[in-house]
């Protein structure tokens, strides 16, 4: 075939578009939500998120086009102006997506943020010294109870401990004054801010916090190995931000776990119990004294829509850490300090007979 049959340009049949529809669809978009406080890595994802609505809205305007608007709307008159419109209501389609995007993710980041800060103000002092009296019952006497009579200085000192959302490092600093070497993550700016406070304020120096979340924890600490890796009250918040706590995260994160845990190391998920989070709804205290509970939400797979907090059930906890080559060797249901017992004699007591903090010990399943 000769070569310039090839080459030989056909005018297109297109019809090229007026500087005025050009204009139309090069238009700066109206204004748009204040992005500015958003962090690098949320920013990341909302492009990501835009880049989707507009993936998913330009083929649903072109099949709307082709089919009602052509027929019902043009049917043969192609003028000019109808064309102009179409635009218009492209252009601003997109934009209105664009723009429920950004004000979802935004509201969605004042939320956490708001959420987190809030959830600091009920626990703790502002310098994070201590637990404020309204969050002692559980966190002091039940929580920190366990964590200091389990992680003994004998047991700690030179080892290296991951604390996974370790929030304002109030239990980081505990196992760093026993010696240990402590990496703090946290999603949260506040927290992580807090917590870098508290360690120039005590002189820490064994002690390194990160913001980021532990989604991505490949690119923040990608050959360190732990000794122990604690999780405290973080996988009943886990992906607080996202509010959706979904199995994929979950079996993610522990595989990210078993690959910075050392061959003999221990990961602990030290939490609210699943029976007493779900139980504590329906509480219910007789005339005799006596509680009676139910576990109405504890299998209901929506539980976490009204709630922040979400408890893996047993089965789901279970099956996720097999996924992961993980294994419980040991559970523990930890009895309260006796220190309850003079603040609240009533509170001691539901504690002695309710289950109320879980510890899982999680060790590797050789492959
Ligand atoms: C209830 S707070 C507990 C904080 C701390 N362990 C304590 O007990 O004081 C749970 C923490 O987990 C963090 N978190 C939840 N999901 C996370 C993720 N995907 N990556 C990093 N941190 C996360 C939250 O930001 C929050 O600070």
């Amino acid at each position: 075939m000769p070569k310039n049959k090839l080459t030989t340009k056909t005018p297109s049949k297109k019809p090229t578009k007026t500087k005025k529809q050009n204009q139309h669809l090069n238009a700066p978009s109206e204004k748009l939500p204040f992005l500015e406080k958003l962090d690098p890595e949320i920013y990341a994802k909302l492009q990501l998120t835009i880049r989707e609505v507009i993936e998913k809205t330009l083929p649903k305007y072109k099949e709307w086009l082709n089919s009602a608007f052509r027929e019902k709307i043009i049917g043969n008159d192609s003028s000019n102006g109808s064309l102009q419109n179409l635009d218009k209501v492209l252009v601003s389609a997109v934009n209105n997506s664009i723009k429920t995007a950004m004000g979802k993710a935004l509201k969605e980041y004042d939320e956490q943020q708001g959420t987190m800060e809030k959830w600091f103000k009920m626990k703790f002092y502002d310098d994070v010294s201590d637990i404020r009296p309204e969050s002692r019952a559980y966190y002091k006497y039940c929580v920190e109870n366990f964590v200091t009579q389990f992680f003994t200085r004998e047991k700690i000192s030179g080892k290296k401990i991951l604390d996974f959302g370790c929030g304002p490092g109030y239990f980081s600093k505990i196992l760093a004054q026993r010696g240990a070497h402590i990496t703090g993550i946290d999603r949260s700016a506040f927290l992580i801010s807090k917590a870098n406070e508290l360690k120039q304020r005590l002189g820490l120096e064994n002690v390194k916090f990160l913001q980021g979340d532990f989604l991505d924890f490949a690119k923040n600490v990608p050959s360190e190995k732990f000794d122990y890796i604690v999780a405290i009250d973080t996988i009943v918040s886990f992906d607080y931000c996202r509010q959706t706590h979904n199995h994929k995260d979950f079996t993610h994160a522990l595989s990210e776990i078993r690959r910075v845990m050392k061959d003999e190391g221990r990961f602990f998920i030290i939490e609210a119990h699943p029976f007493f989070g779900q139980l504590a709804k329906g509480i219910t205290l007789s005339k005799e004294g006596r509680f009676h509970g139910r576990l109405p939400n504890y299998k209901l797979a929506d539980k976490a829509k009204d709630n922040p907090h979400h408890w893996f059930t047993l089965d789901e906890m279970t099956s996720a850490l097999n996924e992961n080559s993980l294994a419980i060797c040991r559970i523990y249901e930890p009895d309260p300090s006796v220190e309850l017992e003079k603040e609240n004699p009533h509170l001691y007591r539901f504690y002695l007979k309710y289950p109320h903090l879980i510890v899982y010990e999680i060790c590797k399943v050789k492959i």
